[in-house]
């Protein structure tokens, strides 16, 4: 990462995993391990550990993010949540765009951008997530992929707004399979982000933003993941089920 204009956020996401009780034991457990942290340290975290987890990590330097927000202010959406029923509980920062949501749950790149669009007016920082699938980076679509991604949930996002995005190149083929892209895949990646986002708001507005790698990162690829320029830290999914490799992910970006 470029820790002149850029500072490494490393952020985990919980998925469908921890009880409000666990919740609490696993983030009071990781306090101690990254106090010192020299980087942002964020827990996306579900729903309905929202409470806990903004209670147990209360004086620490993690922050608390949630794993969606809904596009609309309140209304008939049964089993949706408000941006302002997030920021009532505490909650800084939110996931967007998941490829388990994309893939499972229906979002597309249009919900996408409404959601990032509701989530920067309220004031929640959006970690935007985007990623090829194998088999469009074996037709050779990664680079055109990740631009039409990019560009599409920053539609009618403001320069001024660009400021609070983090984008996370996720790509898909390497989300809990074990298999992480190679640095310099993670690099490409993420440098096809910022080249599109340079492209819609200029390459300065591009240098500072953050944009993330996400796929099996783990304890042991860390380092040489975040060494890589265009890689600003991590969205980690199984890895930040367990304190100490979560830690020492962080450790890795604090350098
Ligand atoms: P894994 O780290 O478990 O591969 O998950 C990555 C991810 O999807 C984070 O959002």
């Amino acid at each position: 990462m470029k820790k002149s204009v850029r500072k490494a956020v490393i952020a985990g996401n919980w998925k469908m995993n921890n009880t409000p009780a666990q919740t609490t034991a696993l983030i009071n457990e990781m306090k101690p391990l990254v106090a010192d942290a020299d980087c942002e340290v964020v827990l996306c975290v579900p729903f309905v550990d929202v409470p806990a987890a903004v209670e147990a990590a209360k004086g620490s330097n993690i922050k608390i993010g949630a794993e969606n927000v809904h596009f609309k202010d309140n209304g008939a959406y049964t089993g949706e949540v408000s941006a302002d029923m997030l920021l009532a509980l505490g909650v800084e920062y939110v996931v967007i765009g998941h490829s388990e949501r994309r893939t499972y749950f229906g979002e597309t790149d249009q919900t996408v951008n409404l959601r990032t669009l509701k989530a920067l007016e309220k004031g929640l920082k959006p970690i935007v997530c985007v990623g090829e699938t194998l088999e469009q980076r074996e037709l050779g679509y990664t680079e055109t992929l990740l631009k039409f991604q990019t560009k599409m949930a920053l539609t009618n996002v403001t320069a001024d707004q660009l400021k609070n995005v983090i984008i996370a190149y996720e790509p898909v083929w390497a989300i809990g399979t074990g298999v992480t892209a190679t640095d310099d895949q993670a690099d490409e990646g993420n440098g096809f982000v910022r080249a599109a986002i340079a492209e819609a708001y200029g390459a300065e507005a591009a240098e500072g933003v953050t944009v993330q790698y996400g796929g099996s990162m783990n304890a042991k690829n860390a380092d040489e993941l975040v060494d890589k320029v265009n890689v600003d830290g991590g969205l980690i999914g199984g890895a930040s089920l367990k304190a100490p490799d979560f830690a020492t992910i962080v450790k890795a970006a604090s350098k």
